[in-house]
């Protein structure tokens, strides 16, 4: 009797795992093999990260993900939003300010939020820059 509880118990736990591991995904959709992407800890100890998939040089699909409070989620969110159909050079004049009138403002204790979801949507261009350096020397002869 004791060998089956433990089966059972076992079971009991490998169907939660992997409940929690199927809605993690379903709840945080992914890019598949992103151009650019960044994983940025803020001064509050929130975790950020944005993945980008470009095509033709903007920005065709996009995924983000925080642990942060509801502020974070729709800072990191928006971010991502208003990264599509984007040139690299064009996001990085996304800043923290742009992302609070598109979430309709932020509580003052909550502007950092803003701050790092555009910290981490820039981290992640600076990572496609650096994995595409045709694009970046593209961008330094267009200047
Ligand atoms: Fe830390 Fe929003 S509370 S990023």
């Amino acid at each position: 009797m004791n060998g089956l509880s433990l089966l059972l118990g076992i079971a009991v736990l490998l169907v939660i795992a992997l409940a929690w591991f199927a809605a993690y995904y379903w709840l945080n959709p992914h890019v598949a093999s992103p151009d650019g992407k960044a994983r940025v800890v803020g001064t509050c100890g929130d975790v950020m990260e944005i993945s980008l998939k470009f095509r033709e040089d903007r920005v065709a699909e996009g995924s983000s993900w925080t642990n942060g409070c509801a502020h974070s989620f729709n800072c990191v969110c928006a971010a991502v939003d208003m990264a599509k159909g984007k040139t690299a050079e064009e996001i990085l004049d996304i800043t923290g300010l742009r992302i609070q009138e598109a979430v309709g403002g932020l509580p003052r204790d909550h502007w950092h939020c803003a701050g790092l979801a555009a910290e981490t949507l820039h981290a992640a261009v600076d990572n496609y820059m650096q994995a595409s350096p045709g694009v970046a020397q593209k961008r330094g002869k267009q200047r």
